[in-house]
């Protein structure tokens, strides 16, 4: 088989020999990790997928039924502009950098790592989905979503592989060693170790998870290391389907909760088999308070090195700002001190994974309002929300304190005694399992949820999506 067709790419492969030969020792071991943790029991099926085959508006997104480990895993990157220069920081202007600049190549190659890490994980963390998907349209996104999370890990790999030396070809190792969820040899960050067993947290992991990653790649497709610029910009049309597979499929229950409610105004929606609006308000703040771990330290003289060298910038630095080099500015945000929220002001650049993670909360808040707007167009009275960004929280300032869901500070036992009240509990999670039952007839779709708007790529919802 030809090069091209094992490993499609538009890096020019064939002329890095070196290279070439690690990606090429990598792929079998990617194999057998892919057939032992990718999704169970689907392996040999043909699936509607789209494939990257380049990153032209004609190639990146081919439909065709394929067999997920025949899926052409490839290494696309946006291609490299011509006199590519550092958008931000204290080198704003110079000449982006083709290599990783020496004093930045540990702290680099971990945020190459760390995001590569969450790609892997998340397809270990959903392999068992398919056994009880609510339709073929939503067996397919699933599939979709792992096979590109696969193609994610792939772009990651040939980074750490064509910039990182040695170091680089053990971590690409390590990504295939480590196991969501596994107490020995954990994922690297806590959102991918937590069990997503049922579609409610599926959903609510693209949506609320994946949704982290659009902004922490928005971040690095502006630096000024230009691979990992390049890499992030083309990963980033993918992840937008991730996206839109977490926002509707929660909106899609969302509303299939509230139009039982209306067809039935004094029965419980359990006993109509559907996922009660508190049931769903509590998955919605795990996930959320989970998700809103992965923008690191409130306070983070890391996001301000980043910054200062062009590595990491503000989401659409170019397109949002005007002034790239923030020396001057301060940001305020509440802290805790001596066992009471006071305000702190903090240089900008200090500030920066909460500036990111306000970008994020604001997009979350968006998709709130429009699925409080499908409860009320259903006639019902209730409006689901999103706990303050302190609630829950493992990573930065309000970790190891105690909030409730508007963010005022309380004590440990306060938050033990409503912890049932706020977050899942184990009879949700079995209540939420027990509505899981396979639907795989096509056009047909579990009592529990809304069917889809409309199908994928101009097919019907009716479609043959996942031939079984
Ligand atoms: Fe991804
Ligand atoms: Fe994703």
């Amino acid at each position: 088989m030809e090069l091209y067709e094992r490993i499609p790419n538009n890096v020019n492969l064939s002329e890095d020999k070196r290279l070439q030969r690690a990606l090429e020792k990598w792929l079998p071991d990617y194999l057998d990790w892919w057939r032992e943790m990718g999704p169970e029991g689907f392996q040999e099926k043909d699936v509607w997928l789209r494939t990257a085959v380049s990153v032209e508006p004609e190639g990146w997104a081919h439909f065709d039924y394929v067999r997920m480990p025949d899926y052409r895993w490839g290494i696309f990157l946006k291609p490299a502009e011509r006199d590519a220069r550092v958008g931000f920081g204290d080198n704003c202007g110079a000449p982006a950098y083709q290599e990783v600049p020496g004093e930045f190549r540990n702290p680099l190659r971990r945020i190459v790592v760390t995001q590569a890490d969450t790609e892997p994980a998340s397809v270990e963390q959903q392999r068992l989905l398919g056994q009880t998907c609510p339709s073929l349209y939503d067996l397919r996104n699933l599939f979709q979503v792992n096979v590109e999370e696969g193609r994610h890990l792939w772009a990651m790999v040939y980074l750490l592989h064509g910039y990182f030396g040695r170091d680089g070809r053990d971590e690409a190792d390590a990504l295939l060693e480590r196991r969501s969820g596994n107490p020995d040899k954990p994922r690297i960050l806590e959102a991918f170790n937590q069990p997503c067993d049922d579609w409610l947290n599926f959903f609510c992991f693209t949506m609320f998870t994946d949704r982290d990653g659009k902004y922490q790649l928005s971040a690095l497709a502006e630096s000024g290391f230009e691979p990992l610029a390049r890499t992030c910009q083309f990963m980033l049309t993918e992840e937008a389907h991730h996206l839109f597979v977490g926002e509707t499929g929660v909106g899609r229950v969302v509303r299939r909760t509230a139009q039982l409610m209306k067809e039935n105004r004094n029965e419980d929606v359990r006993s109509l088999g559907g996922i009660p609006f508190d049931i769903i308000q509590r998955y919605f703040n795990y996930w959320y308070s989970y998700s809103l771990d992965l923008f690191g330290g409130e306070i983070s003289s890391n996001a301000a090195d980043f910054f200062a060298a062009g590595l990491k910038g503000r989401y659409q630095e170019r397109k949002k700002y005007t002034e790239h080099l923030i020396k001057e500015d301060a940001f305020t945000l509440p802290v805790v001190e001596d066992g009471r929220l006071i305000e702190r002001v903090v240089p900008m650049r200090n500030a920066l994974n909460e500036v990111l993670r306000g970008e994020y909360v604001r997009d979350c808040v968006r998709a709130l309002e429009r699925w409080n707007k499908y409860i009320a167009d259903e006639g019902v009275d209730h409006q689901l929300t999103l706990p303050s960004t302190r609630f829950h929280r493992h990573v930065g300032e309000y970790a190891g304190h105690f909030f409730d869901v508007d963010g005022s500070l309380i004590a440990e036992e306060e938050f033990e005694r409503r912890r049932d009240e706020w977050l899942p509990t184990s009879a949700d999670r079995e209540y939420v399992r027990s509505l899981m039952h396979p639907v795989t007839e096509p056009g047909k779709i579990a009592n529990w949820i809304a069917p889809p708007a409309t199908g994928i790529k101009g097919k019907p919802f009716e479609f043959e999506y996942v031939r079984l």
